[in-house]
């Protein structure tokens, strides 16, 4: 059993329900309207030299647009990676907050603006710099390692940013050299983490409220509906469910595996958002959406992303015509968060991962 702090962070959903009553739905739209809405998103983005570059989860058109303008499409290394490597003056980070911060901080020179600055993380949420700087400090000898879903401050105070693309490898590297990992925030990834690496990690306690949800039991009853399916989960999901996935591994990944497995039909535990381009890489195979049924669930039966969901062609559309919700970090902690984070990718550079094509 890893170790574990106990915190009541992760289990506080009051502050969580507060965040997500500011997490409002967008506004349905018509298909003329949609229209007319990305025709002045598409000059904006060309007038203000800009890339828009949008995470798996986010809504299809988003996804499409960001392909279509010379953006990107990725999980959250390569969002990263794309942000710093693009060129552009401007970059439109459509995700959650952290992605935004993380463009900034190794882009500095870049103004990178968000569809809505509301778009946050329950990780990231669980996971304060005071409560996370005493847990730090209590444990002098560990290596910090924190998940890039943290906030500059937190990772400010990290020696390592991981990716869950890239978070086996630097466990493994770290425990090849005797080294005791401090994990934060994710309970999930970082457990998966220790059981797969044997590394000696001290896990923070909090979840992501959207894979928290997958259960087990609805998993299995779902496999004797579909026995020939393949379950692929990301690691954000609880033990229980990755022990019986078929694969575990970050959205990239996952969209690999579903093209390379043969299967034909697949329950997938991960964000609904995903499907767009799963069913794009695979348009012949069937993707179900895996059960989440808890009986304190944030929100039951979802599979989506309240954050992810903030963005929409009209909070775009808004946030590049005036424009506003720019990324501002205090430049002291840019500059120490910058630190693990362009070791992260460096240190993929030198694995040689090929993170889109590893599954
Ligand atoms: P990926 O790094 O796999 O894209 O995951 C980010 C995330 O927030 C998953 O919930
Ligand atoms: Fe955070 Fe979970 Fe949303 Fe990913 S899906 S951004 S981990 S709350």
């Amino acid at each position: 059993m890893p170790n574990t702090l106990s915190s009541q962070l992760a289990s506080d959903k009051k502050i969580v329900r507060q965040y997500l009553s500011r997490a409002g739905a967008p506004h349905p739209m018509s298909a003329a309207d949609a229209e007319d809405c990305k025709s002045e998103i598409i000059s904006l983005l060309n007038k203000r030299n800009a890339r828009l570059v949008a995470h798996y989860y986010t809504e299809g058109v988003l996804q499409e647009l960001a392909e279509e303008t010379g953006g990107f499409v990725g999980d959250s290394l390569e969002m990263a990676r794309f942000g710093h490597d693009c060129d552009g003056e401007m970059l439109v980070v459509a995700g959650v907050r952290f992605m935004g911060e993380t463009a900034k901080i190794l882009s500095p020179q870049k103004t990178v603006l968000m569809p809505t600055l509301d778009a946050t993380c329950s990780l990231d949420i669980a996971c304060p710099i005071e409560d996370f700087a005493h847990f730090c400090d209590a444990h002098p000898d560990r290596e910090v390692v924190v998940y890039a879903n943290t906030s500059a401050a937190v990772k400010a105070r990290a020696d390592w940013v991981v990716t869950s693309s890239i978070a086996l490898e630097v466990a493994e590297y770290l425990s090849e050299q005797g080294k005791q990992i401090l994990w934060a925030p994710d309970k999930h990834l970082g457990s998966y983490v220790q059981r797969v690496t044997g590394a000696d990690v001290l896990l923070w306690d909090a979840a992501c409220i959207v894979h928290e949800e997958f259960k087990s039991r609805g998993l299995e009853d779902m496999r004797r509906l579909h026995p020939n399916a393949a379950i692929l989960a990301h690691p954000e999901s609880p033990q229980a469910v990755l022990e019986i996935s078929d694969f575990v591994g970050s959205t990239t990944q996952i969209i690999t595996a579903s093209q390379r497995l043969p299967n034909e039909e697949f329950i997938v535990a991960t964000d609904r958002g995903i499907f767009h381009k799963l069913q794009q890489a695979s348009p012949t195979k069937t993707f179900i959406v895996a059960p989440t049924a808890g009986e304190d669930a944030t929100c039951r039966s979802c599979a989506h992303c309240p954050w992810m969901a903030m963005n929409s062609l009209e909070s775009l559309r808004a946030s590049l015509s005036n424009p506003v919700n720019a990324i501002e970090i205090d430049p002291e902690v840019a500059r120490d968060a910058m630190k693990p984070l362009t070791r992260m990718l460096k240190f993929a550079r030198e694995q040689r991962l090929a993170v889109r094509g590893k599954a």
